[in-house]
């Protein structure tokens, strides 16, 4: 890639310069999509000879990989543009940069333009895999270069990528989203649904696995409509099975997962697997037929209930966390109260819940919204409440058991513990050496609280 070349020349001449190498970092928004989108962006920016800074006021190059799923996620992006005006004034060279979900949109350009003049690259989700070109062109004119692309493109294999773990690695199987769910954005900045190859797929877990990488975890936004883009036969679960053969791999997880695609052969597959733990994230959203309706759901209540009752029936033991929307437009009581009544069937183990929030463009942001920001906040609290009580509940089951748990790093909370995630996802605090990081060792759980649970080494 010329462009690359060209960059790293200037970088080298900014060294020589000032006596140290530019120095970037990456603000990621919102989803694992985009945390691993960061992770390629910050690959072609170490191609081109950047050091990761450990600050933002270290930084040469400060790049916000945005996020548009609800309004607060902008709202934060745009506040955060406003406390960098300081630093540009200070360090007139630094380049601040806004890439990400966010940029697709409609007039947003000229949003960040007025809030923030001193951005001087802006591109999108599509054109990504041009930053090395959008860089040579700002640092040889000082220039400003806003680039977004309107459509997807082929999808550009062998991007280089500076993962954040050297034991668990981001796989993208499928980009976009056809599903068109009515509150949603993502379909109109991540375009249409196209799958990688399974060949190419299988190539990049190989070489995960002789890096090091013992847990993948497969994205899209839903992997269950995997290959159906590809028309050769080849679908979700064919793909989990050949991953499967890798040698060397001891983890396969996945997400996200939608419950009008959830196939019986995919839980046949489930079932055989050595390598897939017993743990789904299943986005409900809603538990009544009614508004699942209005989300263009493509599932009832009944529907959702009857699938649980399938995966619950292949796999006893195995943990189910979703997403829950409350105050979409024209939810009644009655309606939230079926929601309630699901989680109370379902049983979930964890839940992210969230207050609907009006996206421009989308179909659900010109239904009529009668129910009132109280109102919504209120049936969150209650909702919340009640997935406490069943993630209190759940996590009990797991007091005096010995877990499989893959040691992640130090404890966010306190330096002095460790942390690390059971197969089925929960978080286990405990105490331990360091070297332990990046390994499978077994934690006999000793308390169980309702979000994390703790335990103590059982070597
Ligand atoms: N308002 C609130 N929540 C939303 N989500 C997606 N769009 C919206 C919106 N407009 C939630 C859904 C999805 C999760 C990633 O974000 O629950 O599963
Ligand atoms: Fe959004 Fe629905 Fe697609 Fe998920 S499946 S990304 S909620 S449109």
């Amino acid at each position: 890639m010329p462009y690359i070349a060209q960059v790293e020349e200037m970088n080298k001449r900014f060294q020589a310069e000032k006596g140290y190498a530019p120095k970037y970092i990456i603000l990621t928004y919102g989803c694992q999509m985009n945390e691993h989108d960061s992770e390629t962006l910050a690959g072609m920016l170490e191609k081109m000879g950047y050091e990761k800074a450990l600050a933002e006021n270290e930084a040469d190059l400060i790049l916000l990989n945005t996020c548009c799923i609800r309004e607060k996620a902008e709202s934060k992006v745009l506040s955060h543009l406003g406390e960098l005006r300081k630093l540009k004034k200070d360090k007139p060279w630094l380049i601040i940069g806004v890439c990400g979900c966010m940029t697709q949109q409609k007039d947003i350009v000229e949003t960040i333009r007025h809030a923030a003049s001193y951005v001087q690259l802006i591109f999108g989700t599509y054109n990504m895999h041009h930053l090395p070109e959008y860089l040579a062109q700002i640092l040889s004119d000082d220039s400003n270069c806003y680039n977004i692309f309107a459509k997807e493109e082929e999808i550009v294999e062998g991007l280089p990528a500076k993962r954040e773990y050297p034991f668990k690695a981001l796989v993208n199987i499928i980009y976009g989203c056809n599903n068109f769910c009515t509150y949603c954005i993502v379909p109109y900045v991540r375009g249409r649904e196209r799958s990688r190859s399974i060949a190419n797929i299988v190539s990049e877990v190989e070489a995960l696995v002789h890096d090091g990488v013992k847990e993948i975890t497969l994205l899209g936004q839903n992997v269950n409509s995997y290959g159906k883009d590809l028309k050769d036969g080849t679908n979700f679960a064919k793909l989990i099975a050949e991953i499967e053969k890798v040698r060397g791999l001891k983890r396969v997880r996945y997400m996200t997962s939608h419950p009008k695609d959830f196939s019986d052969e995919l839980i046949e597959v489930l079932k055989k697997s050595q390598k897939v733990p017993h743990y789904l994230h299943l986005p409900v959203q809603s538990g009544s037929s009614r508004i699942l309706k209005r989300m263009n759901r493509g599932y009832s209540k009944e529907d959702y209930l009857e699938l649980i009752r399938k995966i619950k029936e292949a796999l006893p033991d195995i943990a189910i966390t979703t997403d829950i929307i409350v105050g979409f437009p024209g939810e009644t009581e009655e309606d939230f109260q079926e929601t309630l009544d699901l989680v109370r069937k379902v049983e979930f183990d964890n839940a992210f819940s969230f207050v609907y929030s009006k996206r421009p463009g989308t179909p659900a942001a010109v239904m009529e919204d009668n129910v009132s920001a109280e109102e919504k906040k209120e049936r969150l609290a209650r909702l919340n409440a009640l997935l406490a009580e069943f993630s209190h509940k759940k996590n009990q089951a797991y007091l005096g058991k010995t877990e499989e748990v893959l040691v992640e790093g130090l404890s966010k909370n306190n330096a002095e513990t460790l942390m690390g995630r059971t197969k089925s996802n929960k978080t286990v605090i405990f105490s331990g050496d360091e070297a332990l990081i990046g390994k499978f060792i077994p934690v006999k759980i000793t308390e169980a609280q309702s979000w994390i649970l703790k335990g103590e080494v059982a070597l």
